[in-house]
């Protein structure tokens, strides 16, 4: 099952090991280093089977490259995933997120990585212990820049008003309805951009922690799983999970345009074009999620400041983005393709 998997992926290496001890899969995919050394988060969840947690590898590390690829990063795309067993007993995690330091170390440089779903700033600085120095947005007590969530979040809410300008001609978020899927460490920061902007912020969430904080805390609008897809809001902006564009909600949804944090947020590839036919505008999700990798590779490796690095989420992930939806229109092609293209430019440049 692994191989057509292998097979169809348009990557360059995929490096499997086996944690006996956990017994956690952990790949690490290497999808492309033509514009550098590959980078991207590491994802730390359970899985139903093993093709899954491959197949996710794959999908995110080729995300990665596009992600770097449209702005012209200096960075190639990969992606590494520890797939854990459900029952994985908590007093061994550091020890695997060592021995998977240990790994990332032994690659030289081939892969560097920061956080991802499932894993924090907390785990890079005991993934650093042995990974060190392929390992980035540790804490800012171990040296790092800490939390990717924040910038991630302000490219996202940038994405949300360069979507409202192109659909009503005003960036202003005043009373534009967004409903933000997911309140972990780039829904969280989203929703208080958005809320700072005089947006409506409705939100759906499956923790009931997190649910108490914002629908009692802050007196949001709380929508349950269920109805999240049948919503009626302006701007949709998935930062959970990926898939949840398919050709099962997509007919659902009653939103003007969809804009989020959320990697690969499309099911299918077909599935761009199921929304421009319902006249939905897609902001490509790793158009406008950039921002974490953007600012924490930019502190950490370039010496940029705080401000230099809000600074720049904000102009490139509103410049690119414009520039998808100009193309996208001249063109008639989805934003999918639009991005795409503007991507495989910049990758297929002669340096
Ligand atoms: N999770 C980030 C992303 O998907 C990955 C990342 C964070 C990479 C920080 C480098 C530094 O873009």
């Amino acid at each position: 099952m692994i191989e057509p998997l292998l097979k169809e992926w348009s990557g360059e290496t995929v490096i499997v090991h086996y944690d006996r001890p956990a017994g956690a899969w952990i790949f690490i995919a290497i999808h492309s280093t033509r514009l550098g050394q590959a980078a991207g988060g590491t994802r730390m969840k359970s899985y139903p089977d093993v093709q899954a947690a491959l197949q996710d590898a794959l999908r995110l590390a080729e995300g990665m490259t596009y992600k770097f690829a449209v702005p012209g990063l200096p960075w190639g795309g990969g992606k590494a995933v520890i797939a854990v067993p459900t029952d994985l007993d908590p007093q061994s995690r550091p020890t695997l997120l060592r021995r998977y330091g240990a790994l990332v170390h032994q690659l030289g440089g081939l892969f560097s990585t920061g956080p991802d779903v499932g894993t924090s700033s907390a785990d890079m600085d005991i993934i650093a212990e042995t990974g060190a120095p392929y390992v980035f947005a540790r804490t800012p007590a171990a040296g790092g820049a800490g939390s990717s969530g924040p910038f991630t979040s302000l490219g996202v809410f940038t994405g949300v008003r360069v979507a409202c300008e192109h659909l009503f001609g005003e960036a202003s978020l005043k009373d534009r309805r967004v409903l933000v899927q997911g309140t972990g460490s780039v829904g969280g920061p989203l929703i208080e951009h958005l809320r700072a902007a005089g947006a409506e912020v409705v939100f759906s969430e499956v923790d009931e922690g997190a649910i108490h904080r914002f629908r009692d805390g802050l007196g949001l609008e709380f929508v349950p799983a269920e109805t999240v897809y049948t919503t009626e809001c302006d701007i949709f902006a998935p930062c959970a999970l990926g898939g949840v564009l398919n050709h099962e909600t997509i007919p659902q949804l009653r939103c003007r345009a969809v804009a989020g944090g959320a990697n690969n947020q499309l099911a299918s590839p077909g599935d761009a074009e199921s929304l421009r036919v319902r006249g939905i505008l897609y902001a490509p999700d790793y158009v406008v999620n950039v921002g974490g990798a953007m600012a924490i590779l930019g502190l950490e490796t370039q010496g940029w400041t705080q401000e230099r690095a809000e600074r720049e989420v904000v102009e490139s992930v509103g410049r690119a983005l414009q520039e998808v939806f100009k193309l996208a229109a001249t063109e008639g092609i989805t934003t999918e393709a639009a991005a795409r293209r503007i991507a495989e430019g910049h990758l297929s440049a002669e340096t």
